[in-house]
């Protein structure tokens, strides 16, 4: 049922919120209910709060039973609108889990690319060989590879109906952006005249991000910072550019006007530094016991003012299932966090304030970054504008980044963000795709050896904070002893 009214809105082009959608569950009638507030919700505003709800279920109700009223539920301070990560569904072998893991996917991306204008006519990848002249097929990418000599590229594309292998020549438009293996596409082709010849691709389309007709703001200024990879319990921690960035957001540094504004904190994962993540991580350890470290985090999270609501999501060094999408922390870790931190899943979509946040830890740079060309750890933001193409945050199986078998894959970017956040790169980023501000967050660990060995030097102790009213950023700068400010990118 769950599923069934989350795709129901998502037809309606309605975002709703995780506790609306609890509340909608507990109703006698929960699909005659979503129609009502489908109806009365108008084109206005793309969400279905649990305020609305609320209201929606007052209204319905016979006059006699209107009293007592419902014992309020405390909302979330943002607007869940998804979590990646969703219950494995019972009784199925791992293949027929992938199976539907990627059918998913391949529904999801393919209704996106569904429609489009330069796709007309898209027909099952089994039809082609009687096609003639140009044609249209969407499918997953399952091989790509060069040819010897002329470095054409060969690309096997996938769908429900059989796979084709086509010829993308060297030079071409639709041979400039590398096709990485998984992900879903469009293309037009000329189909080869003689049997023998393969199709050749004239264009390729992908998902890509879509623009909201209106800009989704806040109307006055509410600013939120965003932090990630903190690996409390690592030695190298930097705890005196920490207690800077902590005197900053207490008004005790430059700007504390700026300071008093944000409201909430966003945290990309890698809380902590964990226990055997890499080959002889114990030496780098200052804290060698995991809820230990645990335990330091709350500390150090309970040294932020507050009045500021923290969202967290897991990283590949956090106590959870590192298969992506991961849950959120596991009771005994978050009760052990103060009040004031929401542990979810990674990746999250959720809104602050209206502003659409996705905030993905960023495993899946160890995967995309040796894929693309001229990619590297030092520049994470292109990495990121290349997730929004393909409107997919990990689509490489068999790669680094291990997938979880769910029925629902919740790594496609849906719906397109305002903002995408990620950390894991350790280094330091802002850039804008399409109207999305990307962030990749900082860390709060000096680079370890192992880093010195993989070649990533990080940017730490930096920290992103967003004015939601028109998505601008102010980089504080704790790096040096100091904290220095500096706006815009
Ligand atoms: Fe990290
Ligand atoms: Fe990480």
């Amino acid at each position: 049922m769950r599923e069934h009214l989350v795709a129901y809105f998502e037809s309606h082009r309605k975002l709703v919120e995780s506790s609306a959608l609890q509340l909608i569950l507990t109703s006698p009638q929960p699909l005659d209910l979503s129609r009502a507030l489908i109806d009365s919700a108008g084109t206005e505003s793309p969400f279905v709060t649990h305020a609305m709800v609320v209201e929606m279920m007052a209204q319905r109700a016979p006059a006699s039973s209107r009293a007592p009223a419902p014992a309020p539920v405390a909302p979330p301070p943002y607007a869940l609108v998804s979590e990646g990560y969703s219950t494995p569904a019972a009784g199925r072998g791992p293949l027929e889990a992938y199976g539907e893991l990627f059918a998913s996917r391949f529904a999801t991306l393919s209704r996106m690319l569904r429609g489009r204008p330069e796709l007309a006519n898209v027909r099952p990848i089994h039809d082609l060989a009687r096609a003639e002249g140009r044609a249209a097929v969407i499918g997953m990418v399952r091989d790509v590879r060069q040819t010897p000599e002329k470095h054409h590229i060969l690309l096997t594309l996938e769908d429900a109906s059989g796979s084709i292998e086509l010829l993308a020549p060297r030079g071409t438009e639709a041979a400039r952006t590398p096709f990485l293996p998984d992900e879903v596409v469009g293309v037009v082709v000329q189909v080869g005249r003689e049997r023998d010849r393969l199709s050749r691709v004239l264009s390729a389309h992908r998902p890509d991000v879509t623009t909201p007709r209106t800009p989704r703001r806040t109307a006055t200024p509410e600013r939120v910072a965003f932090l990630s990879d903190l690996h409390i319990g690592s030695k190298s921690f930097l705890a005196e550019e920490w207690a800077s960035f902590v005197e900053f957001l207490h008004g005790r540094g430059p700007d504390p006007a700026l300071a008093a504004e944000i409201r909430q904190v966003v945290i990309a994962g890698d809380l902590v530094d964990g226990i055997g993540i890499y080959p002889n991580q114990e030496r780098d350890l200052a804290i060698g016991d995991v809820l230990e470290q645990y335990a330091e985090l709350a500390r150090r999270l309970r040294e932020l003012p507050a009045r500021m609501e923290i969202v967290v999501v897991p990283g590949n060094h956090d106590a959870v299932c590192p298969a992506e999408p991961q849950p959120g922390l596991p009771p005994e870790i978050r009760s052990s966090l103060p009040e004031n931190v929401h542990s979810i899943s990674n990746p999250s979509t959720f809104a602050l304030g209206g502003v659409v946040v996705t905030a993905y830890h960023g495993r899946s740079f160890d995967d995309l970054i040796p894929a693309i060309p001229g990619a590297s750890y030092a520049r994470p933001t292109e990495v990121m504008k290349r997730m929004l193409t393909m409107r997919h945050l990990a689509p490489m199986y068999g790669g680094r980044t291990p997938l979880a078998p769910l029925a629902r894959d919740g790594l496609v970017i849906d719906p397109s963000p305002d903002i995408l956040v990620t950390g894991h790169a350790h280094t330091y980023g802002i850039d804008q795709y399409r109207g999305v501000l990307l962030l990749n967050a900082s860390t709060w660990q000096a680079e370890t050896d192992y880093q010195k060995m993989r070649n990533i030097s990080p940017v730490p102790a930096h920290c992103a904070v967003v004015d939601l009213s028109d998505l601008t950023v102010t980089t504080v700068d704790c790096t040096e002893g100091r904290v220095v400010l500096r706006t815009g990118a």
